[in-house]
């Protein structure tokens, strides 16, 4: 594993900077497991989580790019022959059930057997792959998630979700499978690219949206520093990466089978999925939620179930975070409105939506967080393209 010495080198100069004016340490308790969030904890992980799991071995899968910056901070943690990195290609396109199948067949002819657990480095896709082959290695180990993005970090590793895509549609085959730990280090976010960043504060300002308009309002102002941020900016990061997790903590913690109020996570989704998909996928995730969150407060707004302004000050945040909040022209609506009905979310005929009564509010509280949405509504709310 190669190190890059300028990643290195800023890494070391925001921990000094960010321990100097936050020294701080944030455990939030799930049922099972803690998710510990500090400056410069990546360093600590592998006593944490041999504390987590008292497994015997620890194959870390990692990201490719990401192993190159941070695998040997994460392998050092580790007592001298505990763990071993494995390591994957970058993206979606390694999401595949023929990654599942190589790591699984590396990590077992590296001799690992049942005492062993998993530790994922990397993004969602990492994480979501990695929990997988946790889930299945002998019938299923223990995971440890050490999420190197903005969007694992608030969202991806974070409720016990795990899978692969195929052919069919992404996310097809997976299990439930929730960590025995994750580590957040938000500084390893110092070597993630300004779109990366993007996406992971649509996902930071939906939390927002979801259940306090005073962080809406702090990610909204901070955002253009959190995109910049070098190590400077790097304490402004831990707060919202802070925040942003335990908002969805709390999601996941009140409603762990998914008969509810998890609902509330999927705002910006309905229509986001379907912006992804009539995009062919060229639009990517984050921005297509940004689209997602203006185009569902729209509709909130026209049922009368937001707060008139919602909508407006949701644009200003996401457009303030460089984030897109319009429909590209050369998507048609109707084909959006389609692509909405093939979404999960589609059930007996009417879509449903989460969405908000206002920033830092949901609605829909007596109709398990979603609401059925008529066409003729979401036709509307896609025709307005001017604010
Ligand atoms: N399990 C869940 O509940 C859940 C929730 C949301 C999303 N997801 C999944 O997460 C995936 C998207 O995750 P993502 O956005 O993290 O994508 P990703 O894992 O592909 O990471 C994005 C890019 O950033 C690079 N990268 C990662 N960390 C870096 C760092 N610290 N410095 C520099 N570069 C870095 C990666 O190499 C990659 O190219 C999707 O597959 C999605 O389905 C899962
Ligand atoms: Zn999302």
């Amino acid at each position: 594993v190669n190190f890059e010495p300028t990643t290195t080198d800023e890494y070391e100069r925001a921990r000094l900077v960010t321990t100097r004016e936050l020294p701080v340490t944030h455990d939030i308790a799930m049922p099972g497991y803690t998710i510990t969030i500090s400056p410069g904890i990546v360093e600590s992980a592998g006593v944490l989580i041999h504390a987590a799991a008292r497994t015997h071995r620890y194959a870390i899968i990692a990201d490719i790019a990401v192993a190159a910056r941070f695998g040997g901070r994460l392998l050092g943690s580790f007592a001298p022959g505990q763990a071993q990195l494995f390591t994957v290609g970058s993206g979606e396109a390694y999401k595949t059930r023929q990654s599942w199948a190589r790591l699984t067949d590396e990590i077992a002819d590296a001799g690992y057997g049942r005492d062993t657990a998993i530790v994922s480095l990397g993004g969602g896709v990492t994480g979501d792959l990695a929990g997988f082959v946790a889930a299945t290695f002998m019938r299923g180990i223990p995971v440890a998630h050490v999420p190197t993005t903005l969007l694992a970090m608030i969202d991806a590793s974070i409720g016990g979700k795990t899978g692969v895509d195929t052919p069919a549609g992404k996310n097809m085959v997976g299990a439930f499978h929730p960590p025995c730990a994750v580590i957040v280090d938000p500084l390893l976010l110092i070597s993630l690219p300004a779109p990366d960043r993007r996406a992971g504060l649509a996902e930071a300002l939906k939390h927002g949206v979801i259940a306090d308009t005073v962080y809406f309002e702090r990610v909204a102002t901070l955002a253009p520093k959190l995109i910049a941020a070098g190590a400077e900016g790097m304490t402004a990061m831990v707060e919202t990466v802070a925040r942003a997790i335990a908002i969805k903590c709390d999601v996941v913690r009140r409603d762990e089978r998914e008969q509810g109020l998890r609902q509330v996570l999927n705002f910006g989704h309905t229509i986001g999925h379907a912006v992804e998909l009539v995009s062919n996928y060229s639009i990517a995730h984050g921005e297509a939620v940004a689209i997602g969150m203006v185009i569902e407060a729209r509709i909130a707004e026209r049922l009368g179930v937001a707060e008139s302004g919602t909508a407006d000050r949701i644009t200003t945040a996401l457009a303030g975070a460089g984030l897109p909040t319009a429909v590209p022209s050369e998507l048609a609506p109707g084909a959006i409105v389609s692509a909405t009905r093939s979404d999960k979310k589609a059930r007996a005929g009417a879509v449903r939506y989460a969405l908000p009564s206002r920033i830092g509010a949901m609605a829909g509280e007596r109709d398990g967080w979603s609401i059925a949405v008529n066409d003729t509504v979401v036709h509307a709310a896609l025709g307005v393209r001017h604010n």
